[in-house]
């Protein structure tokens, strides 16, 4: 048996032995249909001996063709329909020598019969193999593009652009992409080529052949990477076929070994550098900055300008966001609030993001009644001397309030204890109210996710 490195070595002959056949062949069936246009008698033999010449070297195309399938580096299900068409061309040839040699006599048609299948079978083995060695896209690389879009095969590419940070995973997420793109058809727990399997953390740490394939926190000892960054005409240059590893790909790679190999991190736990950022916006188009949470309202019902207008007689006043959102931002202008006034707003309970009640003898009463605008993102309740931390109390529904303004409201240190509470509350103005400094700093301190702010 040849060893694995002259088997390779005569295996890269193929492309080059394959034309001999195609020569041959074509000669042949040239030579006859020329013959039997211009009624010209020739020997037969003549035929026959290019169709022999044809199998002898189809022959020696499908062996070298074969050692070359031995080193490992072609996907099975990649080349198998070029390797069995291969394989049946072979057959039909011996067919195409028999008949032109007269040895066989099949019907009255079969010298015109056998060309054709011939010739249809040769171009498509060809095509094939030509997909094999350049890539599946270079024929229609360059027809213009409208056309060219048609043949070319689709990517297979994963964005982001629309999913939360906190749903990203670094492993399954990021890296798995790019290993299933560019090494999993070699490197998974059917075909673990070089004993390698790289389908899940676990697998990849115990590695292949040559031991552990990566290591945390090193990425240049990490074979895994040493060997996706060696010169591409190195032989152990990974992947052996098909397209390489881009430069931001690599340097994802890198990044993930060096930082973040011993766990499944979401992105969302993760502080993350600029050049960092930028890197995963380029790949797979996320967008780090959290998104506000009005975005995720994008599929609320109409709101009635006729009914919103009726608002405008309890003395609100009301603002839409923006022109692509049924979002609204109200704002009381009158000296005294009431319940009744209050719940005018129940119509739009989900629609309501921002309210503003300022300086208008507010209770801690009134207060329930707002309890289920579900989307508030910011309430205004400053200057409000009968608010205390009883009516705080009744906000705790509010469950998507970001910002809150208490300034000028009776509030004592006894709020720090309902805050904590509201989960995504980022911002609360607190100047002119019972809370001492003393207390501010230490919840300040504790709570690195929302901040008190004192001043204006
Ligand atoms: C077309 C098949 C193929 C693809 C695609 C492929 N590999 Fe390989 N890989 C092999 C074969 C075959 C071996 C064993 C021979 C060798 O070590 O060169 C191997 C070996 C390896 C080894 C050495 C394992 C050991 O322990 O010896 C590493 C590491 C590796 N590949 C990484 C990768 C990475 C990373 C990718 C994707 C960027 C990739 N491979 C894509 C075929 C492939």
């Amino acid at each position: 048996m040849f060893s694995i490195e002259i088997s390779t070595f005569l295996g890269r002959f193929h492309p080059l032995i394959v034309h001999f056949p195609i020569g041959f062949i074509f000669l042949g069936i040239l030579i006859e249909t020329y013959t039997n246009i211009i009624k010209l008698r020739i020997h037969r033999k003549v035929i026959a001996f290019c169709w022999m010449m044809g199998l002898i070297t189809s022959i020696f195309a499908v062996i070298f063709g074969w050692l070359l399938t031995l080193n490992g580096y072609y996907i099975e299900n990649q080349i198998s329909l070029h390797k069995w068409s291969g394989v049946f061309l072979l057959f039909l040839t011996f067919i195409g020598w028999l008949i032109k040699s007269n040895i066989l006599n099949l019907f009255k048609k079969q010298d015109f019969f056998i060309n054709f299948l011939v010739i249809l079978t040769l171009v498509i083995v060809g095509h094939q193999g030509a997909n094999i060695t350049h890539g599946k896209n270079y024929l229609y690389e360059y027809l213009p593009s409208n056309i060219n879009n048609f043949f070319q095969e689709k990517k297979n590419v994963k964005y982001y652009e629309n999913s939360e940070i906190d749903s990203i995973k670094i492993f399954t997420d990021l890296i798995l992409p790019v290993f299933e793109n560019k090494c999993i058809d070699c490197h998974n727990q059917n075909i673990k080529s070089g004993g390698l399997n790289m389908l899940t953390i676990k697998d990849i740490k115990n590695g292949g052949l040559s031991g552990k394939s990566i290591i945390a926190g090193n990425s240049s000892k990490s074979l895994i990477f040493q060997r996706a960054t060696l010169s591409q005409d190195n032989k152990k240059f990974m992947p052996p076929t098909g397209i390489p590893l881009t430069y931001d790909e690599i340097n994802l790679i890198k990044w993930w070994i060096d930082k973040y190999l011993n766990s499944d991190l979401k992105l969302s736990e993760l502080k993350l550098s600029g050049e960092e950022k930028s890197l995963l916006e380029k790949l797979y188009k996320i967008n780090m900055n959290p998104k506000p949470y009005y975005e995720k309202l994008k599929d609320l019902p109409k709101i009635n300008i006729d009914e919103l207008e009726v608002l405008e007689k309890s003395e609100f006043k009301w603002n839409f966001i923006s022109d692509n959102y049924e979002l609204l931002e109200i704002k009381f202008t009158g000296k005294k609030i009431d319940d009744e006034k209050i719940l005018k707003l129940k119509k739009f309970s989900n629609h309501i993001v921002s309210l503003s009640m300022t300086n208008c003898k507010l209770t801690n009463d009134n207060l329930q009644k707002i309890s289920d605008l579900y989307n508030l993102v910011n309430l205004d309740i400053n200057n409000n001397s009968n608010i205390s931390d009883d009516g705080i109390k009744f906000l705790k529904n509010l469950e998507n309030l970001e910002k809150i303004n208490l300034y000028g409201t009776n509030v004592s240190n006894l709020i720090f204890e309902n805050l904590v509470e509201f989960k995504k509350l980022k911002k609360i103005y607190l100047w002119k109210t019972n809370v001492t400094k003393n207390e501010v700093d230490k919840f300040n301190l504790e709570n690195s996710d929302k901040q008190i702010f004192l001043g204006i």
